[in-house]
């Protein structure tokens, strides 16, 4: 089951890159946005990073190139697109591990601590509980001054999940102009299968009930968002 909610990508990870490239998810608008966050919180500073849920890590490699980076470690379920993950990251000549799992299991097993724990698009594949749980996980393995980049589709307060994809399936059919509707079919039944999405509220109640600071940013969509927590101290 958890395997099958993966196929979409590691079979057709032709798809999520088109997705990228016509910027239909903001991907080029939230990672201007994620290079601010990084240009303000880690200027002078070599930067250990987690990357949760991390795909082919094609858009973060994109940012860290040329950065000082202590070292990166990139967790994914599907061990299929590891290997483009591979490549990416080679090209941009940093060090780097990898880890094929359960993002939300596999964190257990890492006792490094970071500077920044990003993770796009990935969240909502967890169930409501586990994503609470994740974001604990992201506050322990973060060190005083660290941020956690949380990149994710969210639903309207009180908007059932139905309702939510069905809108969100609407909107690719409608400007979604050069996925094709053999693709659309694909990304519909994974969507239906796979996806939880919660609110940003819900994401800012946890973490800050947890010890985080909500830090702002602009937003670049109603359902597309960046929030930037931080963990301010060890104690806080
Ligand atoms: C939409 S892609 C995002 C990839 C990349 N982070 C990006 O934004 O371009 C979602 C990724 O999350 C991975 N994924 C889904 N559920 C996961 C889980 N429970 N643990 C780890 N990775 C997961 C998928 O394999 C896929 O590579």
């Amino acid at each position: 089951m958890r395997e099958n909610s993966v196929e979409l990508f590691s079979k057709n990870w032709s798809i999520y890159q088109k997705i990228i490239a016509h910027n239909y998810m903001f991907h080029h608008d939230l990672g201007k946005i994620t290079t601010t966050v990084w240009e303000d919180n880690f200027k002078n500073t070599s930067v250990n990073v987690l990357d949760l849920g991390c795909g082919d890590a094609y858009q973060l490699s994109t940012i860290m190139d040329g950065r000082q980076i202590s070292s990166y470690t990139g967790i994914d379920l599907s061990s299929a697109v590891l290997e483009y993950t591979k490549q990416n990251l080679a090209n941009i000549n940093i060090p780097f591990s990898l880890l094929a799992g359960p993002m939300e299991m596999e964190i257990d097993k890492i006792t490094n601590t970071y500077n920044l724990i990003y993770s796009s698009y990935a969240f909502h594949h967890l169930q409501d509980e586990e994503k609470l749980e994740l974001l604990k996980k992201c506050y322990a393995k973060l060190d005083a001054g660290g941020v956690l980049i949380l990149i994710d589709h969210f639903k309207e307060d009180g908007q059932d999940r139905d309702d939510y994809i069905d809108e969100y399936v609407d909107n690719i059919k409608t400007n979604w102009l050069h996925i094709t509707s053999e693709e659309n079919d694909l990304i519909e039944e994974h969507m239906r299968g796979y996806d939880f999405p919660t609110t940003e509220q819900q994401i800012i109640k946890w973490g800050e009930g947890i010890g985080f600071v909500l830090e702002t940013v602009p937003h670049v969509d109603r359902c597309h968002k960046l929030l930037v927590l931080k963990k301010y101290t060890e104690t806080n």
